[in-house]
């Protein structure tokens, strides 16, 4: 597939990179081609290429957002989608580690109000990038899960064959308010990880019978 990314830093390169690696051909939007990360992301991967951001949205198959919660409304402003898939990374983190829209409603739903062409689809958000880098854990037999949420299902199942592709088991929560809950695992993982001394090298599974 044809995929791009807003936003090429440690998220966005770290599951870029490895979708390269999988055989996708990998489009970098930045209307800033002087951007420190793009050159990096560049000089790192050189298969990748860059184009302005209406134009990498307009020949991918399925976009990436993975930039910081406050750029998210100025990058996407003006940007037709036509439909496409947009999967949102971002988290909008507040003061303390706290939700950064006051839990009043999810970040990936405001995502959607400024792309409202786009199909949005939160994923690849409850981690740290360390497990889009490495999410093979071999001493066991089942695989890190991926809790995504969308409004469309066709988005999807497109988010869950990159996520199969990838190592994880995608699982579907529902409709894209889900993704409110979503972003309050995120912060759970973050204050265990990021404050409280937990290994980022841990994920969450789900098992089912
Ligand atoms: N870090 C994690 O472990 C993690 C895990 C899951 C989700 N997230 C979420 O994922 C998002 C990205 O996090 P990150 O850690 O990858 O951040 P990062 O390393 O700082 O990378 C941010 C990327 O966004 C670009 N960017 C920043 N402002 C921009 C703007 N106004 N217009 C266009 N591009 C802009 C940066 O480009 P320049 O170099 O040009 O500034 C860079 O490519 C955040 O929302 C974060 O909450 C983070």
């Amino acid at each position: 597939m044809k995929l791009g990314f807003i936003g090429i830093g440690k998220v966005g390169f770290s599951i870029a990179n490895r979708l390269q690696k999988l055989g996708h051909e990998i489009i970098v939007g930045n209307n800033n081609s002087s951007s420190e990360s793009l050159k990096k992301a560049l000089n790192q991967n050189p298969l990748f290429t860059h184009a302005q951001v209406q134009d990498m949205v307009m020949q991918c198959d399925l976009a990436f957002l993975a930039t910081p919660f406050g750029a998210n409304q100025s990058v996407l402003q003006g940007i037709s989608f036509k439909g496409k898939t947009l999967v949102d990374c971002t988290n909008p983190v507040g003061a303390g580690i706290s939700h950064g829209l006051k839990s009043d409603k999810s970040g990936a739903e405001a995502v959607q109000e400024w792309a409202p062409d786009a199909n949005v689809v939160k994923a690849f958000s409850i981690y740290g990038y360390e497990n889009f880098i490495d999410n093979a854990f071999p001493q066991y037999h089942v695989k890190p899960v991926m809790l995504i949420a969308g409004n469309d299902a066709k988005a999807k199942n497109e988010v869950s064959f990159l996520l199969n592709e990838l190592g994880f088991a995608g699982k579907d929560t529902g409709p894209l308010s889900q993704s409110l809950h979503l972003e309050h695992m995120t912060l759970l993982w973050v204050k265990m990880v990021r404050m409280n001394g937990h290994t980022p090298h841990f994920v969450w599974a789900c098992l089912e019978k």
